[in-house]
């Protein structure tokens, strides 16, 4: 059984309940608690990731891969209409980690199959925008039925990946967008260089925009 954009009906209903209870939470902290509570047992339903695997493999409608996303191992399975919030599937081959980053939001993440390693770190100075010294504040692996919870900018700068021979599934749910930027950073933590990472998206808009330019400066093409 599927909700009416194809989702499977346990994705729905959770979505559904994530949404009612998100709409009256003022601060961080309680949408973290809040969504750490559903969470896990949510990512105990293995049935239903084996199903939308299955669906990606399938090219079934649902899940839409087409939306853009950040990461190539990132797939969109919910985008809430209000805007409260995105729940997101990652798939991680053996060994693969992503780079250091932060978030524009919170978040709250946790593997469905798997070890889903975390490493935070600390920024020791916060006036550059190009560059900066990191050191790494604590690290640890998250099992199914744990989680663990991002904060945005400078308070949740860190890293996640795999560190097992096996691919792995995890799951995240991110909060409204709470800051300007329309992108995330990333930290090179040898050379210390802050470098922005822009959606797919944003960056065909960039390109537009810098193509559209330099065809507006171009010269008339001469006719015969
Ligand atoms: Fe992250």
């Amino acid at each position: 059984m599927s909700s009416a954009d194809n989702k499977p009906l346990e994705m729905a209903v959770f979505c559904n309940t994530c949404s009612r209870g998100l709409a009256d939470l003022k601060d961080n902290q309680s949408r973290i608690s809040f969504v750490s509570k559903i969470l896990p047992p949510f990512l105990s339903q293995a049935d239903l990731f084996r199903k939308i695997l299955q669906n990606i493999i399938e090219k079934a409608p649902y899940p839409k891969i087409e939306k853009p996303t950040m990461f190539v191992n990132e797939v969109i399975l919910h985008l809430d209409p209000e805007g409260l919030f995105s729940l997101r599937m990652f798939l991680w081959r053996p060994g693969e980690y992503d780079p250091i980053h932060d978030h524009n939001s919170w978040g709250v993440i946790g593997p469905v199959s798997g070890k889903l390693e975390v490493i935070n770190y600390r920024r020791l100075d916060r006036d550059s925008t190009s560059r900066t010294r990191l050191v790494e504040k604590e690290r640890g692996i998250i099992e199914p039925g744990g989680y663990y919870h991002v904060l945005p900018l400078y308070k949740g700068i860190h890293q996640t990946g795999n560190p097992t021979r096996r691919s792995m599934i995890q799951i995240g749910i991110y909060g409204q967008r709470q800051t300007k930027r329309n992108y995330i950073n990333t930290y090179d933590l040898a050379s210390g260089r802050i470098s922005p990472l822009y959606s797919p998206k944003v960056v065909k808009r960039q390109l537009a925009e810098s193509a559209l330019l330099n065809l507006k400066n171009a010269r008339p093409t001469a006719t015969a």
